[in-house]
């Protein structure tokens, strides 16, 4: 008998009927049942430790909501995901502010709020303080302002231990723009030491945006990160009493390792006693006292919880090859354009239909709209409903519409209950922002 696709109780092509293609489908309860699971992961292998939720894997307010509902603290990147984050019910002393070009206005907000601020250079450290200051003089008895130091370190252990990919992140970190090298971190925290009345600074922060599906990896940043925080420690005296140590866990199905088909992938509890079990040996073997751990983490909490439903427009076979062309353009899952994602596609009626052979998938739109090119696909016909899987991970962050198409609806399932959390948009809506000059009316 056909398997068909569920999202909770509600059969897919049940909810492209109810609510139309191109539509995303995300399940309340695989989003609550996966951070619960990483919670007890990395309770049962460190003391003490939280997982925030970094908002921009997917930004969507019910999203959030759920994530705050788990008692999720966040990382927030600008204005939007603080505002976000705040509207959701997340308190601000749960959020952490990230970012390499934040505003004097972004640093007053957070100050506003008791957000931890994660100062990217030294500069921001002087603009904080300044803000702090100024913040102070406006309201007496403000508490001081709160930060932690972003590290960019050489990664020496991942270069010499995570074979073979180690050489090439240890270069790429070298590249990326984050953060404070080890010799302006200790500039910097003595500075902050000397300015405790406007600035509590409670320790490190270190993300590498590296998606990799291997926790060896994760545990030898972790003996990068604490070879600098005892080294800042021998030379400023300073204890951190937090550690916030980013993402980059993967997910099940996950689109990035550019494998569409079913692939093994390390689960929460491998990434926790790999990654906590390398930090709380190093820390102790360090003679630094354990500081409390804050995991952001994004694509593993939402990846895997949201499917994008399409519904097939016409099938062509041309010169040997079977086109199935569907509603939903590839912009919707931007990342396989820019990033080589590869998404899994099943047919929603029977999920285990055996491929009729390979499959050329395209969206609608006037570009190369290819979803998956030579894929092997069931038999398909118009108005049959198809579905990518896993695409709860920076889709909706990323996505945008060609051809002036209206951006799909998100619904949220939650056992047989479904409501729409993001509208369809209209065409209207496309065209809402456009302004004509007086002289071309
Ligand atoms: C500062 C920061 N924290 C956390 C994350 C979440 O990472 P991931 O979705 O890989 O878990 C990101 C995303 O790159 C980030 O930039």
């Amino acid at each position: 008998m056909a398997v068909q696709l569920m999202v909770e109780d509600v059969p897919a092509v049940e909810l492209a009927e109810r609510f139309g293609t191109p539509l995303f489908a995300i399940s309340e309860n695989s989003i609550r049942e996966r951070y619960r699971r990483t919670l007890a992961a990395v309770r049962a292998a460190y003391d003490p430790v939280e997982v925030y939720y970094a908002v921009k894997a997917n930004p969507i307010l019910a999203v959030r909501r759920i994530l705050a509902t788990e008692g999720a603290g966040g990382d927030a990147f600008g204005p939007g995901e603080v505002e976000t984050s705040l509207r959701a019910g997340v308190p601000g002393d749960k959020l952490v502010m990230n970012g390499q070009a934040k505003t004097e206005e972004w640093l007053e907000l957070a100050v506003r709020h008791g957000i931890t601020v994660t100062l990217d250079n030294p500069g921001e450290l002087d603009l904080l303080l300044e803000v702090a200051g100024r913040a102070q003089r406006e309201d007496q008895g403000r508490a001081p302002a709160k930060a932690f130091i972003r590290l960019k370190l050489p990664m020496d252990e991942v270069r010499a231990n995570v074979s073979p990919e180690g050489p090439q992140i240890a270069d790429r970190v070298l590249t990326t723009v984050w953060g404070f090298t080890e010799d302006e971190a200790r500039e910097a925290v003595t500075r902050a030491l000397g300015a405790p009345d406007r600035l509590l600074l409670r320790g490190y922060h270190h993300h590498i945006g590296y998606f990799i599906n291997r926790p060896d990896y994760h545990a030898a940043t972790m003996r990068d990160l604490v070879g600098a925080v005892a080294r800042l420690r021998e030379a400023t005296g300073f204890v951190p009493g937090v550690l916030d140590v980013g993402g980059g866990w993967a997910y099940p199905s996950d689109p990035e390792s550019g494998d569409d088909q079913p692939h093994e992938i390390a689960s929460p509890e491998e990434f926790a006693v790999v990654q906590l079990g390398a930090l709380g040996a190093a820390f102790d073997a360090a003679g630094v006292p354990r500081p409390l751990v804050i995991f952001e983490l994004g694509r593993s909490l939402v990846g895997e919880s949201c499917v994008l439903l399409a519904r097939v427009q016409w099938v062509k076979e041309q010169y040997g090859r079977r086109f199935v062309v569907t509603d939903a353009q590839k912009h919707l899952l931007l990342r396989a354009c820019i990033e080589g994602y590869k998404y899994r596609w099943v047919r929603a009626d029977d999920v285990d239909a055996p491929a009729a052979g390979a499959a050329e998938l395209f969206g609608p739109t006037c570009t190369d709209d290819e979803l998956a090119l030579g894929y092997p696909f069931p038999a398909v016909a118009r108005g049959d409903v198809v579905a990518a899987l896993a695409c709860g991970a920076y889709a909706q962050t990323f996505n945008a519409s060609l051809n002036s198409m209206a951006r799909p609806a998100v619904v949220l399932v939650n056992g047989k209950d479904a409501a729409a959390v993001v509208r369809r948009e209209t065409v209207d809506d496309v065209l809402a922002r456009y302004e004509l000059p007086g002289w071309l009316r």
